[in-house]
């Protein structure tokens, strides 16, 4: 596939101003492209697929069909969020799969890393073409491609499409409006479209979701374990100043249980791993100094709080040697 470039005159969008104009332009661009045509997207709630949501909601409203696939494996609240900010305030046609036990059933007994991962790409794919097929008329396909995809995927880093595996009877032309962006500038795009700020300045997120947090066979109440000690997670590091502030943090919940005392009683539960780090290119990482006061307080609220977890440990380990994620 011929890949677009970015000129070096193109300059950097760092202002609301130079945002609108960018919009405008794309709005221009996308109409003239689309014309009365449909155009499906794949809105995950990430910046990158939320942003072309809404430049296509702007250029073409109800020509655009949104599909939300939720594997089972999101964030806390990320799906109603999802739908309250696409289908309720910006009145997209928005079509929500909850795919959930169809994942964690393929996911069940599974535990070697590579496997989970190609299970959880591949019935995405399929939950997705599934999806396509029932709709009439579509001829386009929208992606948040953005430009160091484009040039990871020329460096043989990885292939840059979330996508890229559709069967071919699904023969769409790509809309990818925000593929000559960097990250920085899809986020002050995304301000400038009205995108709640949680999710303008979300932090990066996995495609495998929560599944590769939960390390080996995935069970559902440790899933369970994993999403609620890092909503509680998020929500310490949001009311104490952390959340913009460190690049990406998150839980881990280990498949091994130690002894402990809860309400009086032995009790035999999981761990939960708290990992903050910070990058420029996630390449390397360095780990956050939380101060002691907070590891506490988070601590205390995770053992209490999360059924089936009697431990909180802090990972130290910057990348290399660890990776950021567990898998
Ligand atoms: P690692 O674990 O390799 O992660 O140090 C580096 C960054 O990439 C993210 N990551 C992923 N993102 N699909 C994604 O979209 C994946 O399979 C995946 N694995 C890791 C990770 O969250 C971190 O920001």
């Amino acid at each position: 596939m011929e890949q677009a470039k970015r000129p070096e005159t193109m300059e950097r969008i760092t202002t609301p101003e130079l945002a609108k104009a960018f919009i405008d332009e794309q709005v221009a661009a996308l109409q003239k492209q689309i014309g009365d045509k449909k155009v499906l997207l794949a809105l995950s709630g990430g910046v990158d697929s939320s942003v072309v949501a809404a430049l296509l909601i702007k250029a073409i409203g109800q020509q655009l069909v949104c599909v939300h696939v939720n594997h089972g494996l999101l964030r806390k609240g990320e799906p109603e969020q999802v739908i309250k900010v696409f289908r309720d305030e910006m009145k997209a046609n928005l079509v929500y799969v909850d795919a959930t036990e169809r994942f964690l059933g393929k996911l069940a007994g599974v535990s070697d890393p590579e496997t989970k991962r190609k299970i959880i790409g591949g019935e995405f794919i399929e939950v997705f073409a599934e999806e396509a097929k029932k709709l009439e008329g579509i001829e386009f396909l929208a992606q948040g491609t953005i430009y160091p995809d484009i040039l990871e995927s020329e460096q043989g880093i990885k292939a840059h499409h979330n996508v890229g595996g559709l069967p071919p009877e699904l023969n769409f032309e790509l809309v990818e409006p925000v593929k000559l962006l960097f990250k920085d500038e899809v986020r002050v795009v995304g301000k400038e479209l009205g995108l709640p700020d949680n999710m303008v300045y979300r932090q990066p997120f996995p495609g495998p979701g929560l599944g590769v947090r939960c390390p080996g066979a995935i069970s559902r109440d440790r899933l369970e374990a994993v999403r609620e000690s890092d909503a509680i997670l998020r929500e310490e590091f949001a009311k104490n100043g952390l959340a913009g502030k460190v690049w990406q943090y998150f839980t881990v919940v280990p498949d091994f249980k130690s002894t402990g005392i809860i309400d009086g009683k032995r009790s035999f539960a999981w761990p939960v791993i708290v990992r903050a780090v910070n990058t420029k290119d996630a390449m390397t990482a360095t780990v956050e100094n939380v101060p002691f006061e907070l590891m506490q307080h988070i601590t205390d609220r995770i053992v209490h709080e999360v059924a089936g977890v009697n431990r909180v440990l802090y990972d130290f380990t910057p990348k290399p040697t660890a990776t950021i994620e567990y898998e």
